[in-house]
């Protein structure tokens, strides 16, 4: 894998069906060209990932969504105006340009308009190499299968250096600024349904469309399983009281702490990270997981920010992180 900082290169090699690890602001993305068989299959293969679990697509503009889709409802319109370019997605009814191969079968497909800078010009490029302003790029977080999503080039490095060829290319874009990924919303039924929690929150999907999030639905999410998102070292969730009550054993190692920089570290433990808000939590809780295993902690305990905004999402994905471990 060669790696780069010029969206015009990785746009080339886009082009000619390599795979591209592309910065989003959310986390890194393994990309393929969305109408190419054959890469989406080494997509699938380098992350370990089963065919059935189906791909976002990636487009430069708003208004190639209607290729993709045959039936965009006005509060899904209402949605893409306000937040895209940025991280979420829409689930919506699949046109005939979405093959079996992106959407692992099912009916529909997941698309979005990323907001990273590096992102939309390699987009553009791509548009304009293959004089199809409508093109996408599949590309699901670049991390092997149920690992912790990559939001820095060196993480990328670690989880696909290995599996990846020398003719495939990582775009480095820094730290990703988000650092949880997507909000994904189905846009199939008569009102929204927010399949994955992110920066986009429920209550600003209800703000927008003006409609109550359902929150049951029929469409599957794989991926959005519990258990996933999980660092090897073992998380657990924990009350501020129940952090400052756990003991510290002399002979273990140590336990990592991460919390928000108002909580104080216990005498004995590790801290992880300190971040000051809680989008600041949310840039840097997959590298402090990944720190954890590093350090080769007994085991991690998080105390999450207040569950508002983002909140949720850190919350949903350290839940799962302690289902995982
Ligand atoms: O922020 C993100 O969304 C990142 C960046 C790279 O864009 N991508 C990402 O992709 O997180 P991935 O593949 O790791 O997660 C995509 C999720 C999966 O849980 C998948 O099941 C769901 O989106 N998904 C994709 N297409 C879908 C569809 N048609 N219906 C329901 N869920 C879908
Ligand atoms: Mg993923």
């Amino acid at each position: 894998m060669r790696t780069t900082t010029d969206p015009g290169v990785a746009a080339e090699a886009l082009a000619a069906g390599r795979l591209v690890v592309v910065p989003t602001e959310t986390v890194y993305g393994l990309g393929a060209r969305a109408d190419l068989p054959r890469a989406i299959a080494r997509v699938y293969a380098a992350k370990g990932r089963p065919a059935d679990h189906p791909l976002i697509v990636h487009v430069a503009e708003a208004r190639a969504l209607d290729a993709w889709a045959t039936h965009v409802p006005d509060f899904a319109r209402g949605l893409a105006d306000e937040f895209w370019p940025g991280p979420l997605t829409l689930v919506v009814r699949r046109s005939d340009r979405a093959g079996d191969f992106v959407t692992g079968g099912q009916d529909t497909v997941a698309v979005r308009v990323p907001a990273h800078p590096m992102m939309r010009e390699l987009l553009t490029a791509l548009a304009v190499l293959t004089s199809d302003p409508s093109i996408g790029v599949a590309a699901p977080s670049a991390n092997r299968f149920g690992r912790v999503s990559p939001t820095l080039a060196d993480h990328v490095r670690e989880e696909l250096g290995s599996v990846l060829g020398p003719d495939d290319v990582l775009l480095d874009g820094g730290p990703c600024e988000v650092g949880l990924e997507s909000t994904i919303v189905d846009c199939t039924a008569d009102r929204p349904v927010v399949l994955r929690p992110g920066r986009v929150s429920v209550a600003d999907v209800e703000q927008v469309t003006g409609l109550v999030v359902g929150l049951d639905s029929p469409v599957r999410a794989p991926g959005t399983l519990a258990a996933h998102y999980a660092p090897q070292t073992s998380v657990s969730l924990a009350s501020l009281d129940e952090l400052t009550r756990t003991p510290v054993s002399p002979g273990q190692a140590p336990i990592g702490v991460l919390a928000l920089a108002s909580v104080p570290t216990p005498p004995g433990m590790v801290r992880l990270s300190a971040p000051t808000t809680a989008d600041d939590y949310a840039r840097v809780l997959y590298a402090a997981l990944r720190e954890a295993d590093a350090l080769g902690l007994d085991r991690v305990l998080a105390v999450p920010p207040p569950a508002l905004g983002v909140g949720s999402a850190i919350a949903d994905r350290l839940a799962r992180a302690a289902a995982g471990g």
